[in-house]
């Protein structure tokens, strides 16, 4: 049987269901590994986690090189999220135990005064504390304003079964003030700078813009269903900003979200990927405001990522450039050596499960111009359209990136050691573990990642229909007068124009950019309005009739200033 159904679908099909059948074997080894791995460290009884308090996750057991015997915000919330997830949908109700221990554990810690303040003095944005729920008080990145928007989805995630379960009174009582407490953080600080989830540059950063976003929505959602309406407009104002702001990191040449406005890197970064599966909600389709893992934005940057550790890790020597490879962090990362991570190589993964859930719900997938780079892997001959189900293109699309996706749950199978522990990163030159043993966050990845293989969605947060306008960057707000120059020789017939990712600087849509003038030659320049106090990204475009040339990556940033007026002066890149 097993013969003929290989026969039949050929060669290329005969090695993608050996790779299938790899994977469901390496998913139903690691589950239980990578569940047990989870429990192992969370205190009080983790057996990897002796002296963290009850609820409290360690990060890893590693105590040098790196010493990760500490609670982050960051990877407890989203370790959290997903044992919230798995009791939600009928887990063992010892699950239900930790969950309070958390909520009470967390609670704690939002109280403790930390470098970064009191609990309201900006300490909430604190990225890690001790496992007794004392303070770090050593230097680090902080303040690290992901966390209380993280802590807040997994509460809030649990919050709403209670409520579907009878227990408005608990959530009320006892969970909306630690909740209030992280979403007024969220409300209040959005728009300040902030250390990137990897703790590496203080600037603004999609992951955390974009889950500021998510928790303010959830947040806003549970506060008219308990009755706490007067947050609610508050709530909902800063999230639609947030939302607007979201779109300003797009680079539309080559396609990506840059991760980080500031930082001076190439912006690619799993740090996207991560927002991608971190803000799935199944009910929004493939809506790119909110980038959801099956949008052309979400595809194209997914590609621009993986395609950024094809060269650059021996691991990945000799694989095809359409099939799955190691990915790290970012590729300019050095960390530890700079290798890849398990965690984000089986985001790539599950960004796509999540995809296919999605396309597979609503019968058909749409290739746009912003996507069709990504698809083309798979069909080089592939144009643009919306593919039926009933489509062969359809099948053929869906089956390779059913098998795209597996390869990078292999690859994290490959380099797993036996015994299945999932360190931190596995090593650039051999895939052998690097860095923190028994990552908890590695785990969990695990866990989301096999979820998502088997169709399981997690609860719908509020993402479907959500619209910004084209001009939300220009607020009515305060402006400063900025003047932009730029060095370039062009010929005859060239002229060059200003975008960026303001409505005032045409949101990057190269129909609408600004014509300079070339009055000062070889200098083209013009002043624009922009927004006061706001992070501005943006690029000088050459057209020839019609031909759009853009400058080379990464975008320009700047940030305005208060008031009055700015000079810029760039050369041509
Ligand atoms: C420790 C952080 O946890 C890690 O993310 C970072 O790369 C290094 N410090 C270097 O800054
Ligand atoms: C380093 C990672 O960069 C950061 O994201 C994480 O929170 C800590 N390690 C702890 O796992």
């Amino acid at each position: 049987m097993r013969r003929f159904i290989v026969s039949a679908l050929g060669l290329c099909a005969a090695s993608a269901w050996a790779q299938s059948s790899t994977v469901d074997s390496y998913v139903s080894t690691e589950s239980p590994i990578a569940q047990a791995g989870v429990l192992a460290n969370i205190g009080a009884n983790g057996s990897k986690s002796s002296g963290a308090l009850p609820g409290v996750v360690i990060a890893s057991p590693s105590t040098t090189n790196p010493d990760y015997l500490y609670t982050w915000v960051r990877d407890s919330s989203l370790v959290f999220k997903e044992l919230i997830d798995q009791y939600t949908a009928g887990g063992s109700s010892s699950l239900r135990t930790l969950i309070d221990e958390f909520v009470t554990a967390e609670a704690n810690i939002q109280q403790v005064t930390n470098p970064s303040g009191t609990v309201s003095t900006g300490g909430l944005g604190e990225p890690k504390f001790m496992i007794n729920e004392t303070a770090f008080t050593g230097a680090w990145g902080r303040p690290q304003r992901d966390g209380p928007a993280l802590r807040s989805t997994a509460i809030i995630t649990y919050a709403n079964w209670l409520i579907a379960n009878g227990n408005t009174t608990y959530v009320t009582n006892t969970l909306w003030p630690i909740i209030k407490l992280d979403l007024d953080y969220v409300a209040n600080n959005w728009n300040a700078t902030t250390f990137d989830l990897w703790e590496e540059i203080d600037s603004s950063s999609f992951f955390t813009t974009a889950v500021q976003h998510r928790a303010l929505r959830q947040g806003s959602a549970l506060a008219t269903a308990i009755g706490q309406t007067s947050v609610v407009s508050g709530y909902n104002t800063q999230a639609q900003n947030v939302l607007c702001f979201l779109q300003s990191y797009w680079n539309p040449s080559p396609g990506f979200m840059t991760a980080n406005t500031g930082g001076g890197r190439s912006g690619i970064d799993a740090n996207t990927v991560l927002t991608s599966i971190h803000t799935f909600d199944v009910n929004a389709g493939c809506d790119a405001t909110t980038f959801q893992p099956c949008s052309d934005k979400a595809l194209s940057n997914l590609k621009t990522y993986v395609d950024s550790f094809r060269t650059i890790y021996t691991v990945n020597s000799g694989i095809a450039a359409n099939q799955a490879v190691a990915t790290g962090r970012y590729p300019e990362d050095v960390y530890q050596g700079g290798n890849p991570w398990y965690l984000t190589t089986f985001a790539v993964a599950e960004q796509l499960y999540d995809a296919l859930i999605v396309w597979k719900n609503q019968g058909s997938l749409t290739v746009t111009s912003t996507s069709l780079g990504f698809f083309q892997q798979f069909d080089t001959s592939l144009t643009i359209g919306t593919y039926a189900s009933s489509t062969s293109t359809y099948s053929t699309l869906t089956t390779a990136i059913k098998s795209f996706a597996d390869g990078f749950v292999a690859m994290g199978a490959k380099y797993t050691p036996s015994g299945g522990g999932l360190a931190e990163q596995y090593s650039r030159s051999d895939g052998t573990p690097v860095s923190a043993v028994d990552l908890t966050w590695s785990y969990a990845s695990a866990l989301t990642v096999f979820a998502a293989r088997a169709g399981v969605t997690p609860a719908s947060w509020g993402a479907n229909g959500l619209t910004v306008s084209s001009s939300c960057l220009t607020n009515n707000g305060p402006t400063v007068s900025v003047e932009f120059n730029v060095d370039v020789t062009t010929v005859l017939g060239e002229n060059i124009y200003l975008t960026g990712s303001v409505g005032a600087l045409s949101n990057w849509d190269t129909s609408t950019a600004i014509l300079m003038s070339s009055a000062n030659y070889p200098v083209w320049s013009t002043t624009v309005n922009l927004p006061a106090n706001t992070a501005i990204q943006y690029k000088y475009i050459q057209i020839n009739n019609g031909a759009v040339t853009w400058e080379s990556d990464p975008n320009n940033a700047f940030t305005t200033g208060a008031s009055g007026a700015q000079t810029l002066n760039d050369t041509w890149r």
